[in-house]
């Protein structure tokens, strides 16, 4: 039965704080992902782009030590209500952490949710027992300290919650931030400056209720959302310098795939993937973005001062992703994402794009030692990688360190399933057949196997083994992930 808390969140917290109840915040059941109470219409949108805290962390014995509490919060987004939300630090979301290359990173999770968590470094290439993994469970009150090198290539990672069955939820009610890993060797002439034309974009979409809770429909083919929040404000307004601005942008939503783009159709230049960046700048004026995805982008709003521009989801235009019956409304329509309006610019911005940017040191597929296929399937609401649901007692693959392997995805559904593994990055090598698109010839952790696709991507699993640890591989559209479609892997 759907039902309906009306209750005050000093209230709410009383009553989770005594009893120990496991959180439900859209205080709904679900019931074929519909519920019966009205909707918020009346939203509050065109608030100025809210910019995540930086968390620099503190040197200690040559460390750098960073404190992250996941914990509860409360916005506002219908006028006159509050939101129960989660977040890091903070309200939603939590503070964008910025490392070296090279730095030596110790992290204090501590969990303060009043249910179990845990915290994962997507992207980040570490030991498995530091992952934050479905196997590294925070319980309510307890610290987890991870501890790691940062040994990736200069990118944009992100970390959120990853428990069994739990993961959508948890993310869905705020928990996610962003890392921005920095590469102190290099002298590329990128924007830079954090807030002012380096810009992080964490594009998500929710549901909200008249009475301003989070309805979270738990809807298992994936959540979707009728409102569109950049950095945790729905539709915001940024104002950008007149100057080449960098955008950090991760998709951050459960289940929504978007196709970015500019009102005007504007070119813009992909200089990073997940995992590090291009050779040199790709002329885009569309960017596939799938859930987990990071794309960093060049935007160049040099004498424009005084106009105004959108960065919008032209949805409707990627049919051969997904079935029809797969796309809502929002996806067959063209969704207003960010205002930008163009100001004045800094006094020493970037003006030229840098003609090269990176040397990807490419693994050729005669190096394979090995070729592992993955097949994605869904049958009778099951959501299945080679037969499988995931089972956090069995361990799908072995690898020997040191190995490199081609893995081949191959996806038997009308549905697009974004592909995911953790410790490494890996390189594309084919999509059916043929050399991915230029913007998709960097160091990636999620790929979108679209309808009926087979994607063919290689790798490295190099510096950590551990047989008693495991990593995971699984779609990450968050519902299907909860709902089995993941595996688990050891390096030995
Ligand atoms: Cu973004 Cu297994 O996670
Ligand atoms: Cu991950
Ligand atoms: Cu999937």
């Amino acid at each position: 039965m759907t039902k309906t808390y009306h209750i005050s969140r000093r209230n709410f917290l009383a009553l989770s704080a005594g009893t120990g109840l496991s959180l439900s915040l859209s205080g709904c059941g679900i019931l074929g992902g519909q519920r019966k109470s009205a909707l918020a219409t009346n939203v509050i949108r065109s608030q100025p782009l809210p910019i995540p805290k930086l968390l620099t962390g503190t040197e200690i014995n040559g460390q750098r030590v960073y404190d992250l509490t996941m914990q509860h919060g409360s916005m506002v987004f219908v006028p006159g209500k509050s939101t129960a939300t989660f977040g890091y630090n903070g309200d939603i979301l939590g503070p964008t952490m910025i490392m070296n290359k090279g730095d030596d990173v110790v992290i204090n999770v501590t969990n303060k949710l009043g249910e179990p968590s845990t915290t994962h470094w997507h992207g980040i290439h570490l030991p498995a027992a530091m992952d934050g993994g479905p196997h590294q469970k925070i319980e309510n009150g307890d610290t987890w300290q991870a501890r790691f090198k940062i040994m990736n290539e200069a990118a944009t990672f992100w970390y959120h919650p990853h428990l069994m069955g739990k993961t959508a939820e948890h993310v869905y009610h705020g928990l996610a931030g962003l890392f921005i890993v920095k590469d102190p060797q290099s002298n590329l002439a990128l924007p830079d400056q954090y807030g002012i034309d380096d810009i992080p974009l964490i594009i998500q979409d929710k549901i909200f209720n008249a009475d301003g809770s989070i309805n979270y429909p738990g809807t298992k083919m994936g959540v979707k959302g009728d409102h569109f929040l950049v950095n945790g404000a729905i539709t915001p307004i940024f104002n950008a310098p007149a100057q080449f601005v960098r955008f950090r942008i991760l998709n951050g939503s459960n289940a929504r795939i978007y196709n970015f783009g500019f009102s005007d159709n504007r070119e813009f230049y992909q200089i990073g993937t997940d995992g590090g960046l291009l050779e040199k700048p790709v002329p885009l004026t569309r960017l596939i973005l799938s859930t987990g995805e990071r794309a960093e982008i060049l935007v160049d709003f040099s004498g424009q001062e005084n106009s105004k521009v959108q960065l919008v989801s032209y949805s409707a235009e990627i049919r051969k992703i997904n079935s029809i019956f797969i796309r809502d409304a929002h996806d067959k329509s063209t969704i207003d994402i960010l205002t930008i309006n163009v100001n004045s610019s800094t006094t020493n911005p970037i003006v030229a794009l840098p003609p090269s940017l990176a040397i990807i040191n490419r693994i050729d597929e005669s190096q394979a030692v090995k070729t592992r296929s993955f097949k994605l399937h869904m049958h009778l609401g099951a959501f299945l990688i080679n037969g499988k649901k995931m089972d956090l007692e069995r361990i799908d693959q072995t690898i020997k360190l040191d190995d490199i392997e081609i893995w081949k995805i191959k996806n038997n559904s009308d549905m697009a399933h974004p592909f995911h593994v953790h410790d490494i990055q890996f390189l594309i090598l084919t999509r059916n057949g043929e050399t991915p698109p230029e913007n998709e010839r960097g160091w990636k952790d999620v790929v979108l196997v679209n309808k009926h696709e087979t994607v063919r991507f290689i790798t490295r699993f190099s510096d950590y083994s551990d047989p008693d640890n495991p990593y995971m591989f699984h779609c990450h559209i968050l519902e299907h992930e909860d709902a089995g479609m993941m595996g688990q892997f050891v390096v030995v």
